[in-house]
C-alpha cells in the first residue's frame, strides 16, 4: 500500500476529495463505495465544497453496511446517515446511491441482491475504508472470511460499544447489521483507507504491516493491487 501521512484529518479530507474529483472528472457515472463512521466526514465536508461546477448526476454510490432490523428513517441508519452526510451535501442523486436493505422483511436475499447491483454497475471504482479499532473493515469483524460476501453479521460488544455514542445508550446500539464482505471490498479497483487519531494506530499498523490474518481484518488491503492508506501522525505512530 502507499501510506500518505498528513498533518490533520482536513488535510486528509482534501487529498482524498482531490482524488475523487479527478476519478468524476474523467468518469462522470463513476461508482463510489462510501463509509460510514467518523472518520470520512472530512471528505465528504471537502468534496462538497469542490463539486460546484462538476456535474454529479451520474454518480454511483454504495454505502459498505447497514444494521439490520432498523428503520431506514432511523436518524442513524446508514441510509439517513448516507442521506445526510453525502447525498444532500453533494447533490447526488439519492436513486443512485445504495445501501444494503437491512429491513428484517427481505434480509434474506438483501446481501445477494447488493452483489448484484454492485456488478450491474460494473464494480466499485473507489472504495473509501475507515477501520475500527479491532482492525474491522466494513463489519467485517476479526474472524470473517476474506472471500467473503455482503451478508448480515452479528456486531461485537466492541463495535456495540464504539458505536453507542451515536445512539445515546449501548442499548440502541442494534446487534446485527449486514455488510459489504472483504471478498466484496476487494474488488473494487481502488482502495483508500483512512484513520485518524493514536486509537487507530495499532489497528493501522495490523493492516498495513501484520500478517495477513483473518483475525486481522484491515489485513485484506495487503491483498489489492492498489491501496492508499491516507493517516495522520497519530494514527501513524505504530507503523515501522
Ligand atoms: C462504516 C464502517 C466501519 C467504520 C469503522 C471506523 O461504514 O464500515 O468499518 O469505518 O468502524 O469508524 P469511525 O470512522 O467512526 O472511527
Amino acid at each position: 500500500a502507499e501510506v500518505v501521512i498528513v498533518e490533520n484529518a482536513p488535510a486528509a479530507g482534501a487529498l482524498v476529495a482531490d482524488e475523487i474529483v479527478r476519478l468524476i472528472t474523467a468518469k462522470p457515472d463513476a461508482v463510489l463505495g462510501l463509509a460510514t463512521g467518523s472518520t470520512p466526514l472530512p471528505v465528504y465536508e471537502a468534496l462538497a465544497h469542490r463539486v460546484a461546477g462538476i456535474d454529479v448526476s451520474r454518480v454511483r454510490g454504495f454505502a459498505l453496511d447497514e444494521y439490520v432490523g432498523i428503520d431506514p428513517a432511523h436518524p442513524e441508519s446508514y441510509r439517513s446517515v448516507i442521506n445526510r452526510e453525502v447525498v444532500e451535501p453533494l447533490g447526488l442523486d439519492p436513486a443512485l446511491i445504495r445501501t444494503p436493505n437491512g429491513q428484517i422483511d427481505g434480509v434474506e436475499h438483501a446481501g445477494a441482491d447488493y452483489e448484484a447491483a454492485i456488478e450491474a454497475v460494473g464494480g466499485v471504482d473507489l472504495q473509501i475504508l475507515g477501520i475500527g479499532t479491532d482492525g474491522h473493515i466494513g463489519f467485517n469483524e476479526p474472524g470473517s472470511s476474506f472471500a467473503s460476501r455482503t451478508r448480515v453479521k452479528t456486531l461485537t460488544e466492541q463495535t456495540r460499544k464504539d458505536n453507542a455514542r451515536f445512539f445515546g445508550s449501548i442499548d440502541d446500539v442494534p446487534m446485527h447489521c449486514i455488510t459489504q464482505g472483504l471478498g466484496t471490498i476487494l474488488r473494487a479497483r481502488h482502495l483508500v483507507l483512512l484513520a485518524f487519531g493514536a486509537g487507530k494506530a495499532k489497528a493501522v499498523a495490523a493492516a498495513v504491516e501484520g500478517p495477513v490474518s483473518a483475525m486481522l481484518p484491515g489485513s485484506a488491503i495487503q491483498l489489492h493491487e492498489h491501496v492508499t492508506v491516507v493517516v495522520d501522525e497519530a494514527a501513524a505512530s505504530e507503523l515501522t
